[in-house]
């Protein structure tokens, strides 16, 4: 499935303002805990607006090689059967391409009481451990062993525990949190992720009777219940990275479009940050309308933070609008020290931006250029879409798959919009 679209690029011709409406799709980084947390599920759940994702393709996958059954209903909803999952174990070739497999660990240790899953690899963007994970297993008990790259755990014997997570991880909070709601006594998470997609998570372990209080705040604490109940259906929540990505890249390319099928709570800093540039946004219920037809973009100095901050996967993007403002503006990355990759590519097109530490700095007024670029990671990918739909002439972004692998037909909604921009292989 990988290698399908491994050798596609995009070919975008620029200076295309958007205008017309676009529908988010369900989160990318929403729907892969509720999918590794239907784990819990003996019984088929269902699931809707689920986004059409490589990173979903994987996660099914993963399931399926434990003995679930998935059934693709129609685009965007499936069914997950996990009667048939005997077999707690996730291999290297399936972990290796989606940090976020290792979510299945948490589920599988309170099903089976034991799991070998494999450590997830590096990333685009350097090491991204998983020991706030392991650590805080075994804080609940979990006995653990690596060996040859794996994971070897054993859950026999948990009860509840006190965690404090010395920086605040979305994968850990999650992970621990589905072995939590089944350990003995009762679990306290300090620093715990806020993140909507972790509330989605919280409210649908809490409707299959799980105990947890608490909910989007840094401190999570779950009452350990002796089973779940089977849930039988789920929404996931609206993609607000992929709202925050086209609402940046209506503030770039000017033009009024209107997003619908979004949280807009879930985008308050976003919504204030671009406010404050210059973007005009109206609310209205689940949908936004952006207007940026003949606006000036001003300069900011932004940093990224955890929810409900501003956030780090909406970095890249923001750099670029950036380059666009009146001004020179300073963009800190306080989530991950080295998430830059784009900034080479970005300056291929025209962008002049420094790197000083964690702190990018961005010159305003750039004319941008066609040239040949290519993706780095999903986010990095977004900001140079929206780059080339920017620039004088002709882009091709290599490496799509990247970009594969988080945003729902991303062509299709920037062609509707009046983008031009075409797949090629
Ligand atoms: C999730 C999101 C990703 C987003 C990130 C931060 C998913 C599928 N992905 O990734 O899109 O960019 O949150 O909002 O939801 N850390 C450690 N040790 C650990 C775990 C994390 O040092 O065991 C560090 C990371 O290197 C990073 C920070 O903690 O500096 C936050 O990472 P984390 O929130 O765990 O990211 P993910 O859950 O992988």
């Amino acid at each position: 499935m990988r290698s399908v679209l491994r050798m596609d690029y995009f070919e975008i011709i620029g200076k295309k303002q958007l205008n017309g409406i676009v529908k988010i799709s369900g989160s990318k980084n929403a729907v892969l805990p509720v999918m590794a947390a239907s784990i819990l599920n003996d019984s088929p759940l269902k699931l809707n607006n689920v986004p059409t994702l490589s990173d979903s393709r994987t996660m099914a996958s993963i399931l399926e090689s434990m003995g679930s059954k998935i059934v693709f209903i129609d685009n965007n909803s499936i069914n997950i059967d996990n009667s048939g999952l005997d077999n707690p174990f996730a291999s290297y070739d399936l972990v290796r391409t989606m940090r976020a497999s290792f979510y299945v660990l948490g589920p599988l240790l309170a099903r089976f009481k034991k799991a070998k899953v494999s450590l997830p690899g590096g990333c685009a963007w350097g090491p991204r451990p998983v020991d706030f994970h392991i650590k805080a297993f075994e804080k609940l008990g979990v006995k653990i062993k690596l060996e040859n790259g794996y994971v070897l755990a054993n859950a026999s014997n948990i009860r509840g525990a006190k965690i404090h997570f010395p920086k605040i991880s979305v994968g850990a909070t999650g992970n621990v949190l589905m072995l939590a709601v089944l350990a003995k006594g009762t679990t306290v998470i300090k620093n715990a992720a806020a993140e909507p997609e972790i509330q989605q998570l919280c409210n649908m372990l809490n409707e299959m009777g799980a105990e947890i209080s608490g909910i989007g705040s840094n401190t999570l604490t779950i009452k350990g219940v002796d089973s779940l109940k089977n849930l039988d259906e789920i929404s996931i929540i609206p993609d607000r990275i992929e709202a925050g990505t086209f609402m940046i890249a209506v503030a770039a390319t000017g033009g009024k479009v209107v997003l619908e099928n979004i949280n807009s709570m879930h985008l308050k800093d976003v919504i204030k940050q671009l406010t404050q540039v210059g973007v005009n946004i109206i609310e209205k219920g689940n949908s936004l309308e952006i207007h940026a037809i003949n606006i000036d973009i001003k300069p900011s100095i932004m940093e990224t933070n955890e929810y409900p901050g501003f956030p780090t996967d909406l970095q890249a993007q923001w750099m670029i609008l950036m380059c666009l403002a009146n001004g020179d503006s300073t963009l800190k990355e306080n989530i991950y020290f080295d998430r830059f990759t784009h900034i080479l590519e970005l300056n291929r097109l025209g962008c002049k931006i420094k790197l000083d530490g964690s702190l990018a700095r961005i010159k305003g007024n750039r004319k941008l250029i066609g040239a040949d670029v290519m993706s780095t990671d999903i986010r990095a990918s977004a900001a140079l879409i929206i780059a080339a739909l920017c620039a004088e002439g002709k882009t091709t972004i290599s490496r799509v798959y990247h970009i594969d692998r988080g945003y729902d037909k991303i062509e299709e909604k920037l062609t509707k919009l009046g983008a031009q921009i075409i797949r090629k292989k």
